[in-house]
């Protein structure tokens, strides 16, 4: 395992909203890892045409997804990355439907991972996850439930998991307002590309 000069860096744009709150703060973390090196590839999910896991067991011997659609692009990015930041605001306390459906198809990776006992790829490097949220209220147990569920996304390969979720952020825009917010989310970007450049 060795830190790549130019780690490879997957930001999911969660909300249908462009240019949104939590669009904002991925915007600003993709911009303090490309300042770190890092090279980003975007993951639109709102623009992308997939549909929700099917069930269809067409995963469970080999670990692969099935169904041909958008998702393949994304289970191939998985694979190649380094590591990921996902965005969405909460909605009735979790992330987007969009999102959602995305973190479903990583069933056929689940499988590969708890049934198949495969690594996601030979190198068996560990992919840390930073995830980026707002909110319109403050309630911990959508938080809590959101956080739930992007953490058992991130257990179907291995990785660190890192937040910044801010709570009260409502109308479009309001994420700029804040006081820490983009400084916070830039630090983390330019700090989760330095340590892939550095992981041992
Ligand atoms: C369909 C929908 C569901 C929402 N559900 C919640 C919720 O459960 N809890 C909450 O605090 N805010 C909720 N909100 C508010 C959003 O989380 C908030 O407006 C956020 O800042 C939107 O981020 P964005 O600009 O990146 O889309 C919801 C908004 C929408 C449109």
């Amino acid at each position: 395992m060795s830190g790549s000069p130019q780690p490879l860096i997957v930001a999911v744009a969660g909300s249908p909203r462009r240019g949104g709150n939590t669009e904002t703060l991925l915007q600003a973390a993709v911009q303090g890892a490309t300042e770190e090196g890092a090279q980003v590839e975007w993951v639109r999910p709102n623009l992308m045409k997939f549909v929700a896991c099917q069930h269809c067991g067409g995963c469970s011997a080999t670990g692969v997804c099935v169904v041909q659609d958008d998702m393949q692009a994304v289970y191939a990015l998985i694979e190649r990355m380094d590591g990921m930041i996902l965005a969405s605001p909460i909605y009735f306390g979790s992330v987007t439907a969009q999102v959602k459906a995305l973190i479903d198809r990583a069933q056929a990776l689940w499988v590969r991972k708890y049934l198949l006992h495969r690594p996601l790829s030979e190198d068996g490097k560990p992919r840390p996850l930073l995830f980026l949220s707002a909110l319109g209220g403050r309630s911990r147990g959508h938080i809590r439930a959101a956080r739930t569920v992007v953490r058992a996304f991130l257990n179907t390969w291995d990785g660190e998991y890192q937040e910044l979720i801010f709570p009260r952020i409502d109308l479009e825009g309001e994420i700029t307002e804040h006081w820490t917010a983009l400084p916070q989310a830039h630090a983390a970007g330019q700090e989760m590309a330095a340590r892939l450049k550095h992981s041992p």
